[in-house]
């Protein structure tokens, strides 16, 4: 697997967090040029903050980090202290950050960076809602064709939402910029809930991570100690959803993952649906593919990576 450079665009978030963990402990296929937070789970003054603590979790203080969006393009902020906890990262008790907030704001960092490193060099890996990503396009048309590819973890087809009946959480909170983003032309692997919902932390797949031992490992157990009660009570399901690790696990292991190549547009008009993306997974609408939209997951594939990976920080 060839090294990719990556920017990871996020809003941890417990599951946000793991996506970076795995990513920071995979430096022969990932090589992280920065992190930039956005608005979502929680507010930006939190989110920035969750990215920080992660980074000297994982030991690298000296990872950049930018804060970006502290709202949707048009509309009002929407949060998920529901699922996440007041502080966005409930669970273990980490120590506030000590490494500094990068001077400068997260749209600048994508446009600079999207600018200045080869053309097709640089992987998008978006786990929050897209509005960093999206202001940036508008910002910089110029970026699009330079982007290597966007990954996001967004949307869903055959489990249809979580936040509404219709929506999936990262989508509906900014339906524009996703909107966007879905538009804008780079190549998208999208990771939606038909393949998060796969990827359950079992008390069994939870106990081998917590039995490394090590403060990474300690902390991702005790994360998804607290968010899995909010899906152990809503679905009946076996376990929280690791939402994020898919799209940097996709990036390393992208065989434990199928999908299928289709349009894929997003509703921003009805108030019944807003947000829904519409995806013509049975590709009945003539439409151009404009995303790798997946929507299955070798589970047992996925931890056994997951479980290695963390046990290296
Ligand atoms: C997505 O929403 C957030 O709550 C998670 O971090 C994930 O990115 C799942 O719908
Ligand atoms: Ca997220």
């Amino acid at each position: 697997m060839p090294l990719r450079k990556i920017i990871i665009d996020t809003d941890p978030g417990q599951d946000d967090a793991v996506a970076i963990l795995l990513a920071l402990a995979s430096p022969d296929e990932i090589e992280v040029l920065g992190i930039t937070a956005v608005a979502g789970n929680v507010p930006l003054a939190l989110t920035q903050k969750n990215a920080r603590m992660v980074c000297e979790l994982a030991g690298r203080p000296d990872m950049r980090v930018f804060a970006g969006c502290d709202a949707p393009l048009r509309r009002k902020l929407i949060t998920a202290e529901h699922v996440h906890g007041k502080t966005g990262l409930d669970g273990p008790t980490l120590p506030d950050p000590t490494m500094p907030l990068c001077d400068g704001h997260a749209v600048d960092f994508l446009v600079d960076t999207l600018r200045t490193e080869p053309a097709g060099s640089v992987t998008l890996c978006a786990l929050g809602p897209l509005t960093n990503i999206a202001t940036a396009l508008q910002k910089a048309p110029d970026i699009a064709p330079r982007i290597a590819q966007i990954v996001l973890m967004g949307g869903a087809y055959f489990e249809v939402g979580n936040i509404t009946p219709t929506a999936e959480f990262n989508i509906y909170v900014d339906p524009e910029a996703a909107e966007q983003v879905f538009a804008c032309g780079a190549p998208l692997t999208v990771m939606p809930l038909d393949v998060t919902h796969k990827a359950l932390v079992t008390a069994e797949r939870n106990a081998a991570i917590r039995a490394l031992g090590t403060p990474a490992g300690l902390a991702v157990a005790q994360m998804t100690d607290f968010f899995e009660r909010f899906d152990r009570e809503k679905y009946g399901s076996d376990g929280a959803p690791l939402h994020d690790p898919c799209v940097t696990a996709w990036l390393i292991r992208p065989d434990l993952f199928a999908g299928r190549h289709i349009n894929v547009e997003i509703e921003t008009a009805s108030d019944l649906t807003l947000g829904m993306t519409v995806a013509d997974w049975w590709r009945v609408s003539g439409r151009a593919p404009n995303a790798t939209f997946m929507g299955d997951l070798d589970a047992d594939g996925f931890f056994a990576l997951l479980t290695e990976r963390l046990g290296r920080l």
